[in-house]
């Protein structure tokens, strides 16, 4: 295992990240079909291209990558790595346009534009999100993501188990009833734990997994996931209470109003801060396995934790 010796530039790794994975997401939504496709129609590709580019922080794709580096620090730049990690923002993407329609939180800016629904129309957002979704499917099954047929495999369950019923999904509908039935603050956990710390855990586990990591290599990089998807979700609450929507490139101030259940609102600001604390030290304890060759996700919880947007 290669240790890293220079200290870990955050913010160089981010920007990275971000010009590689939007690189393959200009590619995949380019207009041409792709073998087996019919057309692509250009209103349907708009408003994908109009979601994905618009200048999200890439951060999960991000996880993918640094989770690789640990196992496979020589070969961090090869194209099919960066596939799988733009597979993954490809999914988070259309769990954003979902989130913001009318039926959910009902929001009008994301990523400092008009949301899709807007900017489009809402029969639009919903087949751009599922066009998004299963994309990302499309993309971990193809040979240029991986050339072992068990390991692609292995990608699309994990990203599958992730976002369904009992990952992501699921903890969409607990959010969207909790407005109403008032949870408590373990109730909150899991929802959080649901909505987001699903997908942090499988970006975690599919780095992992692309580079070949053993079985509790990837259990501890996926309990990783997971505790800082809980710190990054309790991060983006208290953005919602502090930041202006200049910042945070979405509307702020709204959770209240729409008697969202988070440990803001069921602990109070300072405590759901404290509790943001624990659960990043909690992420970083699952790191210990790996020492100094972790310091990218080590600087990435803490990221987490400080971020205003
Ligand atoms: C927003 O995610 C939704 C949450 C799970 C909190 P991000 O804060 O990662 O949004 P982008 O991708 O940078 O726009
Ligand atoms: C979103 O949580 C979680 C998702 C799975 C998309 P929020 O509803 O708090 O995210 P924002 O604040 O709209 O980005
Ligand atoms: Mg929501
Ligand atoms: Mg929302
Ligand atoms: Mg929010």
């Amino acid at each position: 295992m290669s240790v890293l010796t220079e200290p870990f530039d955050l913010t160089a790794s981010l920007a990275h990240s971000a010009e590689r994975v939007e690189q393959v997401l200009d590619a995949i939504t380019a207009d041409k079909p792709l073998p087996g496709e019919t057309r692509r129609p250009a209103r349907l590709v708009a408003a994908m291209r109009h979601a994905l580019l618009a200048g999200g922080k890439r951060f999960r794709p991000f996880l993918v990558v640094e989770c690789a580096r640990l196992f496979r620090p020589d070969d961090i730049e090869e194209d099919g790595l960066w596939r799988v990690a733009a597979a993954v923002e490809c999914l988070h993407t259309y769990s954003l346009i979902h989130d913001d329609l009318p039926a959910m939180d009902d929001d009008d800016l994301r990523r400092g534009k008009p949301t899709v629904h807007r900017a489009f129309d809402e029969a639009t957002a919903i087949l751009a999100g599922d066009a998004l979704l299963t994309l990302a499917f499309d993309m971990l099954a193809h040979d240029d993501s991986h050339p072992d047929p068990a390991v692609r495999a292995d990608l699309v369950a994990v990203l599958a188990r992730a976002c369904g019923v009992g990952g992501m999904a699921g903890g969409q509908i607990l959010d969207l009833a909790a407005e109403s039935d008032k949870p408590d603050a373990d109730e909150v956990r899991t929802i959080q734990l649901m909505k987001t710390g699903a997908l942090f855990a499988a970006a975690c586990e599919m780095g992992a997994l692309w580079a070949g990591a053993g079985k509790d290599d990837r259990a501890a990089l996926a309990d990783y996931g997971r505790m800082l998807g809980l710190a990054f979700q309790i991060a983006d609450d208290l953005i919602d209470v502090h930041a202006t929507p200049e910042m945070a490139g979405k509307a702020t101030g709204k959770d209240a109003g729409r008697g969202k259940a988070t440990f803001v609102s069921v602990l109070g600001a300072d405590l759901a801060h404290d509790l943001l604390g624990r659960s990043v030290a909690d992420s970083e304890l699952c790191l210990a396995r790996f020492g100094d060759a972790a310091q990218g996700l080590v600087a990435a919880a803490r990221f987490a934790a400080s971020r205003n947007r």
